[in-house]
């Protein structure tokens, strides 16, 4: 017997207070077209005072749950794809079980930075197919606004914070319809750290740190290794990258996510974009502009969905599935 990991059902939650463009502009250096232009966002969504990364990542998982028609007593497995985490410890995915009112399986959180929700349905999906655990909620959960230096141009404008969620169930090959993740492709090269991190940490400052990052030389590894990414997972699943029907990348900067469509020669009309309303959510954003596809309804059962992501480490990755 073989396994498939299908999803399920797919939620999202983004905080309710929007900070625009425009009112960044009021407290740095800024402009509203500099932005625009120069990264496709126009507005980003604020945690709340008091609102963890365990809230934002447990509403979405409570909305996945109910798309998927299940409750708390129908998941074994609960894995947080963060760099925000509540605490230094336990893991948020532990909180966030508390939360939904599972107990039962196993719960961890996975750091990748904006690659982590790849890196968490990779995980995942072999925990299913081995047969150990049956069905699992993937969540990835940021308040990046937190670790921001809100001082600093080059990176406060970029992110933003919200949650999205996917249920993944493990389910018998021939039964599946083809549904299910194909295969992904993860890759890490831990040389290009100081391209983008955060400047400080448990073991080193006993503090938080901000973000840091060289932007225009993340910038510059950021199309060769993402379409290599994405032609690797389509060669290995035997299909050519553009009988994709959806491209549902990581939402860094509208520009990277063009020069992608135009290397693999992809339509516009297929990319699934949420970066002009969101930001950068980092490990929330494929789950995010996932469940902005199915809610809209493009995105629908038997699609071919093609996802990537670039981030911290530096690590990057694809992921193939059929809705
Ligand atoms: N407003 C106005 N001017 C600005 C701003 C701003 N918000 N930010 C930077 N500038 C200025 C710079 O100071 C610089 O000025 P100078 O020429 O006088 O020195 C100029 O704009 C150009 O700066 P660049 O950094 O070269 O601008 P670039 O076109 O590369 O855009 C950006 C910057 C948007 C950050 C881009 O490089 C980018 O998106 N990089 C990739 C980000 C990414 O993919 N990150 C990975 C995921 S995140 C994660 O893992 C946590």
């Amino acid at each position: 017997m073989s396994l498939k990991a299908v999803v399920r059902g797919c939620g999202a939650y983004l905080p309710e207070r929007v900070l625009t463009n425009l009112e960044l502009s009021k407290t740095v250096d800024t402009t509203d077209e500099w932005i625009r232009e120069r990264t496709g966002i126009e507005e980003r969504h604020i945690a709340a005072e008091g609102e963890k990364t365990s809230d934002l990542g447990a509403a979405a998982a409570k909305a996945a749950l109910e798309a998927a028609g299940m409750n708390a007593s129908d998941i074994d497995l609960v894995v947080v794809a963060t760099t925000t985490p509540d605490l230094t410890f336990p893991s948020t995915a532990a909180i966030i079980q508390a939360k939904l009112g599972i107990e039962q399986g196993a719960a961890f959180d996975l750091q990748a930075v904006c690659t982590g929700f790849i890196y968490a349905m990779s995980t995942v999906e072999k925990f299913l197919a081995c047969g150990q655990h049956k069905r699992a909620l993937v969540i990835g959960a940021e308040t990046f606004s937190r670790i921001l230096d809100w001082e600093d141009r080059s990176t406060c404008v970029l992110f933003g914070d919200g949650a999205g969620a996917l249920v993944l169930e493990a389910q018998d090959e021939s039964t599946a319809n083809g549904r299910g993740l194909m295969g992904d492709y993860l890759r890490c090269d831990g040389r290009m750290v100081d391209l983008l991190y955060v400047d400080g940490g448990v073991s080193s400052t006993k503090t938080t740190g901000h973000v840091r990052m060289q932007g225009n030389k993340v910038f510059r590894e950021a199309v060769t290794r993402i379409s290599e990414a994405m032609e690797r997972v389509a060669e290995n699943a035997k299909i050519d990258v553009r009988d994709i029907d959806w491209f549902v990348p990581h939402q860094a900067n509208a520009r990277i996510i063009q020069g992608v469509v135009r290397k693999l020669d992809l339509r516009r009309d297929q990319v699934i974009s949420t970066i002009a309303g969101q930001g950068n959510t980092s490990a929330a954003s494929i789950p995010l502009a996932y469940c902005q596809g199915v809610a809209d309804g493009r995105i629908k059962e038997g699609d071919l969905v093609l996802l990537e992501a670039m981030g911290g480490g530096l690590t990057w990755g694809a992921a193939l599935l059929r809705a």
